[in-house]
């Protein structure tokens, strides 16, 4: 049953291709059973963030379950879930330790210990404050778990990078102390300056806060040179040359020495600890008040690049305040929530009608200039004894 209250029509200046989105209100049991017909395979990568059966819950939603009852609603979940998901795709699971362990377990025996991909430690909170009253009986809880399956093919992800940091990092930075004025132009016309020189000439701020921030900004043009056997070997009566390598690489070849440029050494590949993402004021990210539970969408943004491309299916059967939507539609993907609670109307379709005529302001499109908006979303609820295909 389709429900105005939760869709947002299409914006006329959407092109082919905008995000598309599907927003229900159930019981996600019952919602993943209905459209399991139509979606066999589809999804590209589901993330579940549901209640941790810790007694925690907001005033929009209840965490108390029995261990053993908790399982069981876990279990009938994800096998409903692990027919849609497609072969090459990913399936997320986020949780603490109360139940991780055995969480862990039952995704083995639903998705296949072969198929577990990794169990990523993330940072979730700051030592501060109520975390340290009990500090003499156990040490303050700060980490979750993220739980991710392949489903079952060839599954590729793609490896989080990330700005370096550190003092290492900022002594490395310092050798970039030059730039090209004007990249596009050929490589033996570059003019190559110092950086501060050219802010100078510019009357910006030289001071060496500015120059930092030019340097990450504009870090295509930001050079330093190095020894390199290759380049020593070869002369020029210019300063500048572009050679390829017999393999094709491309260098260029600078007074003898090897042109580096800052674009190119300035991140680091991520392990499976995730300890940079901030946790810090997420109550209101998105616009979307939601007290405990709510994730942040810098976290969203890294798993959905993490486990798809622009285009694919996303999934969140416990959505909360719909912080995978909103994510999922910035980053040009499709999407289908599902959320049992009236935060439904109150929080997820107000924040993605921001989200699609780009006036949600959330901290994640901060440095995403090229954030997608436009497209839109439905709503839809199962009515009694209704499948949901016909929606
Ligand atoms: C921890 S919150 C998710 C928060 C979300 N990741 C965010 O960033 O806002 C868990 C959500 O699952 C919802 N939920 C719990 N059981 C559900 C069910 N059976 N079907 C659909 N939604 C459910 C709750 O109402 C709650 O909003």
């Amino acid at each position: 049953m389709k429900v105005p209250a939760l869709s947002h029509e299409v914006a006329a200046t959407s092109g082919d291709g905008a995000p598309r989105g599907e927003l229900w209100r159930g019981d996600n049991l019952g919602v993943l059973g209905a459209l399991g017909h139509d979606l066999e395979g589809q999804i590209k990568c589901v993330y579940l963030d549901p209640p941790y059966n810790i007694r925690s819950g907001n005033q929009h939603y209840a965490d108390r379950r029995g261990h053993q009852q908790w399982l069981d609603f876990m279990e009938a979940r994800l096998r409903a879930i692990k027919p849609l998901l497609s072969p090459e795709g990913l399936i997320c699971v986020q949780i603490d330790d109360a139940e991780m362990a055995y969480l862990q377990i039952l995704m083995d025996e639903v998705f296949g210990r072969a198929n577990r991909v990794n169990t990523i430690t993330v940072k979730m909170s700051e030592l501060s404050g109520v975390k340290m009253t009990h500090v003499d009986r156990r040490l303050p809880k700060i980490k979750e778990s993220l739980l991710i399956y392949g489903g079952g093919g060839d599954v590729r992800i793609h490896a989080p990078r990330v700005l370096k940091t550190g003092e290492k990092f900022e002594r490395y930075l310092k050798y970039y102390g030059k730039m090209i004025v004007d990249p596009t132009a050929p490589v033996e016309a570059w003019e190559i300056v110092s950086i501060r020189e050219y802010l100078k000439r510019a009357g910006e701020a030289a001071d060496s806060d500015s120059v930092r921030a030019f340097k990450l900004k504009e870090a295509h043009r930001v050079v330093y040179r190095t020894n390199s056997k290759l380049m020593s070997s070869i002369t020029s009566d210019r300063a500048l040359k572009e050679v390829v390598s017999p393999t094709g690489i491309r260098y260029v070849w600078w007074e003898g020495k090897e042109m580096l440029f800052l674009k190119d050494h300035m991140h680091e590949t991520l392990g499976d600890l995730w300890t940079d993402i901030s946790t810090i004021n997420l109550n209101k990210e998105g616009g979307a008040e939601f007290v405990n539970g709510k994730k942040p969408e810098a976290l969203l943004a890294r798993v959905i690049e993490m486990c798809s491309e622009p285009g694919d299916l996303i999934l969140d059967a416990f959505a909360g305040s719909g912080t995978t939507g909103a994510v999922a539609h910035k980053l040009g993907r499709d999407w289908i929530m599902i959320e049992s609670g009236e935060h439904c109307e109150t929080h997820i379709a107000p924040r993605l009608r921001a989200v699609v005529g780009g006036v949600d302001g959330a901290a994640e499109s901060k440095d995403r200039p090229s954030s997608v908006r436009g497209g839109g979303f439905a709503g839809f609820a199962l009515a009694d004894g209704e499948s949901a295909s016909a929606c």
